[in-house]
């Protein structure tokens, strides 16, 4: 049947109207559709590292390169137990997507989980907010990744673009060129279809994972225990304040999750990358945060732009292992926006064939096996968005809207094991329901920790996505038009 490229039938079971808010996807039809596009199939063809490649690449990047520099002042030396914190509240919510994506291992991540769980419009909800955490996120980053590659150009040759052509509109500027550039090269190689896209990845992320590692090599030389004194000067208040923050650079672990249907294994392999990329993550954030505050006092991070590049040259006495921290930073931040970009096209992929939002972003191209159309789409988009638009607030709020999907993962966990108790599962939440719970409540207590102008932004975005739902999806979904 797939390989005819029909749609399967909807359910064997008589169809009686039910409620569209409510009506949801069975989860035997989103495997059976596995890979099946707009005249064509997306190709099995990612292995266990390269889907683990592939989160970590989504992760790591701005949050431990910029992000801890504005940490690291909120908690003093304790920002490593911060990493911690935010650490624990991201494996909770790990493990349910292990879950989830081992037993419905479709590209639509989240979305797609709560489609079969809490029906379709919850499930919009969730990939109005998935938007939030890679499109809106890719704009946002590849912003920081036109700062970073400023400071680079600075180190070495000494230039920095004129703020014409590196800020937008509102900000002193015309057009932020560098975010532009970033965005249309990461769209360049993603027509390329998920397997060349991941051999990019991979090398990608090899590159920052080595740049990370020569930091903490070179970085321990310069601790001096009086950094860690007094260890909380914030205070628990500090603490979790910088952990809600921190939150940030942990955004991503679940890009293998929209990898479902492009994985040549993916029941064992995705719940495996999962773990693994958030574990590999941790134990770098932490090893840098804990070597980057015995290195340097942490009141100097208050102002210090690139405080890693900082202290390789402080530490060493010469300014070019700063500029190959730098350099290194640039690759870091130029993977998140291509591994977090492949995401947003896979997530609007499984949207689209559920007749969400236009098929056309669910168009495969039978050459390369890449939805071409879609990976176009969505980066003119965001390239868009990061060249002419300040994001402010609506960057702020990719935080609390990846927190919401994961809030949900960890109900659809719990709803899933009371609907679907016999469905095969390669991985299994440990001490249920108490992790899920947890989970929950640890993704709502980061929400409730983030600023009141954060939640009005969200407020106003989610009342968008209600009007495009009400106005499109409600009648175009294929769930209502097989129902006619
Ligand atoms: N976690 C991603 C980063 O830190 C979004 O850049």
């Amino acid at each position: 049947m797939l390989e005819t490229g029909q749609a399967p039938p909807l359910t064997s079971e008589p169809r009686k109207p039910v409620n569209p808010l409510l009506r949801r996807k069975p989860v035997e039809q989103m495997v059976a559709e596995g890979g099946q596009g707009e005249g064509g199939l997306l190709r099995r063809s990612l292995t266990m590292w390269q889907l683990t490649m592939i989160s970590i690449g989504a992760t790591l990047g701005t949050g431990i390169f910029v992000v801890l520099g504005e940490a690291a002042p909120k908690a003093g030396p304790a920002v490593t137990i911060s990493f911690i914190i935010a650490g624990l509240t991201a494996l909770f919510s790990a493990l349910s997507y292990a879950e989830l994506a081992g037993s419905v291992p479709v590209s639509g991540s989240s979305y797609s989980y709560s489609y079969a769980t809490m029906g379709e419009f919850i499930a919009w909800i969730c990939g109005w907010c998935l938007v939030l955490e890679y499109a809106v996120s890719v704009a946002a980053v590849a912003v920081g990744w036109g700062q970073y590659l400023n400071e680079l150009l600075d180190g070495t040759i000494g230039i920095t673009l004129p703020e014409t052509i590196s800020a937008p509109m509102g900000e002193g500027g015309w057009i932020n060129l560098p975010s532009l550039v970033v965005v249309l090269l990461a769209m360049v190689f993603l027509m390329r279809g998920a397997k060349e896209s991941a051999r990019i990845n991979s090398i990608m992320v090899a590159v920052k994972i080595v740049t990370l590692v020569l930091f903490v090599g070179i970085g321990i030389m310069g601790i001096k225990s009086g950094n860690y004194a007094p260890l909380a000067p914030l205070g628990i208040t500090g603490i979790s304040a910088a952990a809600s923050t921190l939150f940030f650079s942990y955004i991503g672990f679940d890009a293998a999750s929209t990898a479902g249907e492009e994985a040549k294994n993916p029941k064992k392999d995705l719940p495996r990358a999962i773990m693994l990329s958030l574990g590999i993550v941790t134990v770098l954030y932490v090893l840098v945060a804990f070597v980057a505050v015995g290195a340097m006092p942490w009141q100097d991070f208050e102002g210090t732009e690139a405080a890693l590049a900082q202290i390789m040259t402080d530490v060493t006495g010469t300014s070019v292992w700063g500029v190959v921290l730098a350099a290194g930073a640039v690759v870091a931040i130029a993977s998140v926006v291509f591994a977090v970009l492949y995401g947003q096209t896979r997530i609007l992929f499984a949207m689209s064939r559920d007749g969400l939002v236009p098929k056309v972003f669910a168009k495969v191209d039978e050459k390369t096996g890449a939805p071409r159309a879609n990976v176009v789409i969505v980066s003119l988009f965001c390239g868009a968005l990061a060249a002419f638009i300040p994001l402010g607030e609506l960057a702020n709020a990719t935080s609390i809207g990846t927190l919401f999907a994961f809030a949900l993962v960890n109900i659809a966990v719990v709803i899933l094991r009371r609907t679907k108790p016999d469905l095969p599962r390669t991985f299994k939440v440990a001490l249920f329901p108490v992790t899920p719970i947890l989970g929950f409540a640890a993704c709502g207590y980061m929400m409730y920790n983030l600023p009141i102008a954060t939640w009005v932004a969200f407020g106003v975005w989610m009342a968008v996505g209600l009007v495009v739902y009400f106005l499109y999806g409600i009648r175009r979904s294929s769930l209502a038009t097989a129902e006619k």
